[in-house]
């Protein structure tokens, strides 16, 4: 162990545990969410507290010794304790939903898992989300979109669509096929009076389900509109889904940029990258007179970008008529962008979106 203790600090013990693959995979014991507490004091002590959810015993013994390797290397660790708890699966069945192995897959037949977050509510994620998806799918990808708020669906309305998704042989869903889109919502399960009155438990298994049981029969890119907030759904969500990564969408405001760094933070902490950040109601150009009003204030999305060192997807101006073709069943995006301005806007997001993700 090293003499000096210079900025050992708990975020550059989670950066080196990422080094830590869990056995048998690519993917690292941080992004799995096995790392469930890092502590540090001055005089170099340093406590990883892990949890770790297996059939296996020796998957607890690997992770102790390649944490123990790689954590006592760092400069000014004097001591060191990794404390792992173990839980074996209980029973057989159990076993699917425990080994973490399980718990992050890709989505099956689906290239781009994609995220679409804010933290704060009312910013405009399902707005995004439904045009983002139309927008890669006028470009020529084949794009489906699954609405996750399971309290508060909004697509059906949305897409103005009121089809129940089929069944499978493999017992699975089948997404309902709508502007081009593939789409699945909670919404179209249950009746519009209907509230969706489910305790969090049992939200988080059909979170789990609509994450895992979808025959989307390939797709280039598949957009999750998140629901708000960054509490258990949310955190179910980032740790069942291998995700291409996330992209945050904000207003100008300060409260918004607020709640968009604990969205960030929350994939920050699994590991998931963040593709951008995407400006909603950036700004209004007023019919009558073309002057450019920012309602919600100017440039805070750009600046957050800078910040976190990711690209700005885009401005999404404030506009009724992406509010209108929202209620109306017909995503603004659907248009003509040499005609409408928003479209222009999402068509701009969606080019760079797939440029940011190699395509
Ligand atoms: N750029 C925009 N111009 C005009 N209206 C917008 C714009 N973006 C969103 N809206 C409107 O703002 C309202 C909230 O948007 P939306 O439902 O997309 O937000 P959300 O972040 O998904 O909300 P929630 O947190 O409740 O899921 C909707 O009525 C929507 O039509
Ligand atoms: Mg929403």
């Amino acid at each position: 162990m090293s003499e000096t203790h210079i900025n050992l600090t708990p975020e550059l013990i989670r950066a080196a545990l990422t080094t830590v693959k869990y056995p048998g995979f690519s993917r690292d014991i941080v992004s799995f969410g096995l790392v469930k507490n890092i502590e540090v004091n001055d005089g170099g002590a340093v406590v990883v507290d892990l949890i770790v959810e297996s059939k296996n015993a020796d998957v607890p013994r690997y992770i102790y010794e390649n944490v123990m390797g790689v954590v006592k290397e760092l400069p000014g660790v004097k001591k060191l304790d990794v404390n792992i708890e173990h839980h074996a699966p209980k029973s057989k069945k159990a076993s699917a939903n425990d080994d973490p192995a399980d718990w992050k897959s890709s989505v099956p037949g689906v290239k781009h898992v994609i995220a679409v977050a804010s933290g704060k509510g009312g910013v405009g994620k399902s707005t995004v989300s439904a045009n983002l998806a139309v927008a890669l799918s006028k470009l020529g990808y084949r794009t489906g979109l699954l609405d996750l708020d399971i309290y508060g669906p909004s697509m059906a309305l949305m897409f103005g669509t009121k089809e129940r998704p089929g069944c499978s042989e493999k017992e699975q869903f089948l997404p309902v096929e709508v502007h081009g889109i593939k789409l699945l919502s909670m919404g179209l399960m249950v009746d519009e009076a209907a509230p969706v009155a489910v305790r969090g438990p049992l939200a988080t298994r059909y979170v789990q389900q609509f994450l895992r049981d979808v025959d989307w029969g390939g797709l280039d890119f598949l957009v999750l509109d998140m629901p708000p907030g960054t509490g258990d759904i949310q955190l179910t969500i980032v740790q069942t889904v291998d995700l291409a990564g996330a992209v945050i969408v904000t207003t100008p405001q300060e409260v918004a940029l607020i709640d968009a760094r604990k969205a960030v933070g929350l994939f920050q902490r699994v590991n998931t990258p963040i593709l951008g950040i995407i400006e909603n109601m950036s700004y209004f150009v007023c019919p009558s007179d073309g002057l450019v009003y920012n309602i919600f204030g100017e440039g805070g999305g750009e600046r957050e970008a800078q910040k976190l060192g990711v690209p700005l997807l885009g401005r999404i101006p404030l506009d009724i008529r992406t509010r209108t073709c929202g209620d109306e069943g017909h995503p603004v995006a659907l248009e003509d962008p040499g005609q409408s301005m928003v479209a222009a806007a999402f068509e701009g997001v969606a080019s760079m979106l797939s440029s940011v993700l190699g395509e």
